[in-house]
């Protein structure tokens, strides 16, 4: 196990190209899994997850290769229709086989991921979805055990109770290239990894239609194709860093940024007195005055990204006034806060949100990391902490961010990794 040294107090300063996105090249590259093909995937991030994705997939009997950031995937011998719960069970997105496998051989046994840190986070729609596709599932010893050897076009109106699922909609979509027949998911996911998968299905040979609106449709078809495609930035990633800048006092480019994947977030950025400047190959982000406070609610996108909510707190931590961050997609999405707390911020948790009173500055002390986007939370607030943070189970952080502390040292943070 590892853990982080930080040294706070250094501002952000410089150029950083932000990697591809996480969660558009674990669903791509479950999808090559819908016919027998080679495909060139670049722009992949190399991190724990997609190294996991890696092995699902060569359970699974396809060949990967990995040679920086571009990942080749043989499918030719795929005909495996089982990931295990030893697989599943370390990355959640593991699911995202179910629609691949069952719409490529009829057949799917997937592992169900079992508890998750930050929610409930249930599978019914993705089963609903693909039931509705004349798909017979049932779940068996901690399985989704599915069989659907004549996939048929559906309407499906895809939401639950906090809104449309990125995971639902990504499972059923790809499912639904090799239905017979039209389908249409109404209330489906808007996201932009939606729209990636979308387009990497199409240059596949898919007729898929609406990505990026609610209303996705899909005309199936008999067969796809390999091909090359190139993975979208990583909006969660950029934001992470913008907040790297604005929370330690910098200025960085962050090359490769898109404005129309951050839209919410760079407006409450605004809010808070950082100043972002839109530029053709990316953005820039400076902040050399107080911060301000404000209130989030996190939502759907094109909303204020649950991904970026406990990252955002930790910035407001250190606001001038008294800020509320509701979470309304994940109701457990709250592990960072006791630890900000143990770094000097008054912040309380009532219910699904926290009240935050900035306070002029975060000390460094020993820190839990719990789950992946809790653990850049405090990453960021060791770097403005005065002292040393450790932040301990850095594994959290690994499972999205590609060397994220050889990415800040290149900024002028410092920031070491250590054996626990
Ligand atoms: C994906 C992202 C995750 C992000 C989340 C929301 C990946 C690998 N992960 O997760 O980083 O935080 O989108 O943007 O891309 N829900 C149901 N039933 C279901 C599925 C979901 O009720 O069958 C609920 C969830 O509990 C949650 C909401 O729908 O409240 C949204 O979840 P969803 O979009 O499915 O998240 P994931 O796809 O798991």
């Amino acid at each position: 196990m590892y853990k982080f040294i930080i040294e706070g107090g250094k501002s952000l300063k410089g150029k950083v190209k932000v990697k591809g996105s996480k969660n558009s090249a674990l669903p791509i590259l479950a999808a090559t899994l819908l016919c027998e093909d080679e495909f060139v995937i670049d722009n992949v991030p190399i991190l724990r997850d997609i190294l996991t994705m890696q092995k699902v997939l060569e359970v699974l009997g396809a060949s990967v290769s990995i040679e920086s950031n571009r990942v080749k995937v043989d499918t030719r011998g795929a005909v495996g229709y089982e990931a295990p719960y030893e697989l599943v069970r370390q990355m959640r997105a593991s699911y995202y086989v179910l629609g691949p496998l069952l719409a490529r051989h009829g057949r799917a046994l997937v592992s169900l991921p079992g508890g998750c840190a930050i929610g409930t986070r249930p599978i019914n729609l993705h089963i609903l979805g693909l039931k509705r596709l004349k798909a017979d599932i049932s779940i068996t010893h901690g399985y989704i055990d599915a069989y659907g050897n004549k996939l048929r076009g559906s309407c499906i109106f895809l939401e639950g109770p906090n809104g449309p699922s990125v995971g639902a909609t990504v499972n059923v979509m790809t499912a639904a290239t090799l239905a017979k027949g039209l389908t249409i998911i109404e209330g489906a996911a808007m996201e932009p990894e939606v729209t990636d998968v979308a387009n990497f299905l199409n240059k596949c040979g898919a007729k898929i239609k609406g990505q990026g609106t609610r209303r996705i449709e899909i005309r199936g078809v008999k067969k796809l194709h390999g091909c090359e495609y190139e993975i979208i930035p990583d909006r969660i990633e950029a934001g992470t860093l913008a907040l790297g800048a604005a929370i330690s006092r910098g200025e960085v480019f962050l090359e490769g940024a898109r404005q129309d994947h951050l839209q919410s977030f760079l407006d409450k950025l605004r809010e808070v007195g950082v100043d972002i400047f839109v530029e053709k190959d990316g953005i820039a982000v400076k902040m050399d005055k107080d911060i301000l406070s404000t209130d989030i609610e996190t939502a759907p996108f094109p909303g204020f990204p649950t991904d970026m909510q406990a990252q955002f707190t930790a910035l407001l931590c250190l606001a001038n006034g008294v800020s509320i961050v509701r979470e309304k997609i994940f109701e457990e999405r709250f592990m960072h806060v006791m630890e900000l707390a143990r770094m000097g911020a008054d912040i309380r948790r009532e219910s699904d949100y926290v009240v935050i009173k900035g306070v002029p500055c975060l000390y460094g002390t020993t820190v839990m990391a719990s789950d992946l986007r809790a653990s850049a939370a405090l990453v960021l607030a060791g770097l403005s902490a005065s002292g040393t943070t450790e932040v301990r189970r850095i594994y959290h952080i690994d499972r999205g961010y590609e060397n994220i502390e050889e990415r800040l040292r290149k900024l002028g943070a410092q920031i070491w990794r250590q054996e626990e």
